[in-house]
């Protein structure tokens, strides 16, 4: 187990910019842990502890958010011109606080295709999508941005409320078969957990700019699927072979499965200590199945 015990009743103040999956996980975390937590949406509403910020319509918030902040979580993705919208519209007043450390959620898109084989940290980016070029300009800009950040590199993250089980249940599911090919996968509840890990260890921000957050079993959609169908008790369909099904899949759908990698978590795992919730898909999915 990880014990986030120096983490209670400290006196660190979050600011979580993009309170949408990850983020809204990681906020709730972070305030039972004792620390005060701001969110932003892009749209009012009721929540005390959030904020309007669209960088889209130039809706920033006001100074007094930012009064005794000392962290910083970004879930926002690139905007459309693939610049970073949080740099573009807060650069200057995060320069200007006394900042611990800057959190910045990124993908392991920005590695390409490996064919299957392993990729980590050390390897080199190469971003087939346009939108993974994007994300690895954002890492540039925040890396280059003087502040305190650190990177986490994430593959598909599900959890209660977005898994396999919803897009069964909202008739979504796909079921397509391509041969050796394999996605990694990660708990939203291991993204907050790991990153509450790291960041009671103060050396690995110091040593470790870009970390990988992966479970440990890359494996193919199909036996994701059937897992889920099996909980159901129901029984799975027919795949469709990959070379059928593309021509219903929109551009987008099509470009997830031209990219074939197994993420490496050695860096986390077994470097850093970091002990997972969720190893694999399968006990994952039994906690999704059981609170959604
Ligand atoms: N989903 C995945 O499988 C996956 C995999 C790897 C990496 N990622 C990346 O990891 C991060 C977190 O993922 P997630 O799935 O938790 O994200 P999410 O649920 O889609 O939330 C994204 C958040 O960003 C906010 N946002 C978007 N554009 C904005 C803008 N221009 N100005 C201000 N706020 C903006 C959204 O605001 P509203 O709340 O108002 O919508 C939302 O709160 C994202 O950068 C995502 O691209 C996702």
């Amino acid at each position: 187990m990880n014990n986030f015990a120096s983490f209670t009743n400290n006196k660190n103040k979050f600011l979580i910019l993009g309170c949408g999956f990850s983020g809204s996980f990681f906020s709730k975390k972070i305030r039972k842990l004792g620390c005060t937590a701001l969110t932003s949406s892009r749209s009012e509403n009721k929540d005390p502890n959030s904020f309007v910020f669209d960088s889209e319509k130039d809706i920033v918030p006001n100074d007094k958010i930012f009064d005794g902040v000392t962290h910083v979580l970004s879930c926002i993705p690139p905007d459309k011109k693939g610049s970073d919208p949080v740099l573009k519209s807060l650069h200057n007043t995060l320069e200007r606080l006394p900042l611990e450390w800057v959190g910045y959620l990124s993908t392991t898109g920005v590695y390409g295709n490996t064919k299957g084989d392993w990729v980590s940290e050390i390897d080199n980016p190469n971003p087939l999508q346009k939108r993974s070029l994007n994300r690895l300009n954002c890492e540039k800009e925040w890396i280059n941005s003087g502040l305190p950040v650190q990177i986490f590199r994430l593959p598909g993250i599900y959890g209660p409320g977005r898994s396999t089980f919803e897009a069964i249940r909202n008739q979504k599911i796909r079921i397509i078969s391509k041969k050796n090919q394999v996605f990694s996968r990660i708990h939203v509840a291991d993204i907050t957990n790991a990153i509450i890990y790291l960041l009671q260890n103060k050396n690995s921000l110091k040593f470790h700019q870009i970390i990988n957050i992966a479970d440990d079993e890359p494996c193919s959609q199909i036996e994701v699927i059937q897992y889920c169908y099996d909980l159901l008790g129901l029984k799975m369909p027919k795949p469709m072979l990959f070379e059928e099904a593309k021509k219903q899949l929109s551009p987008i759908a099509q470009s997830f499965w031209m990219e074939n990698r197994r993420v490496s978590n050695k860096l986390l795992c077994e470097k850093l200590g970091y002990k997972l919730i969720y190893k694999n898909y399968k006990l994952g999915l039994k906690n999704c199945y059981l609170n959604s």
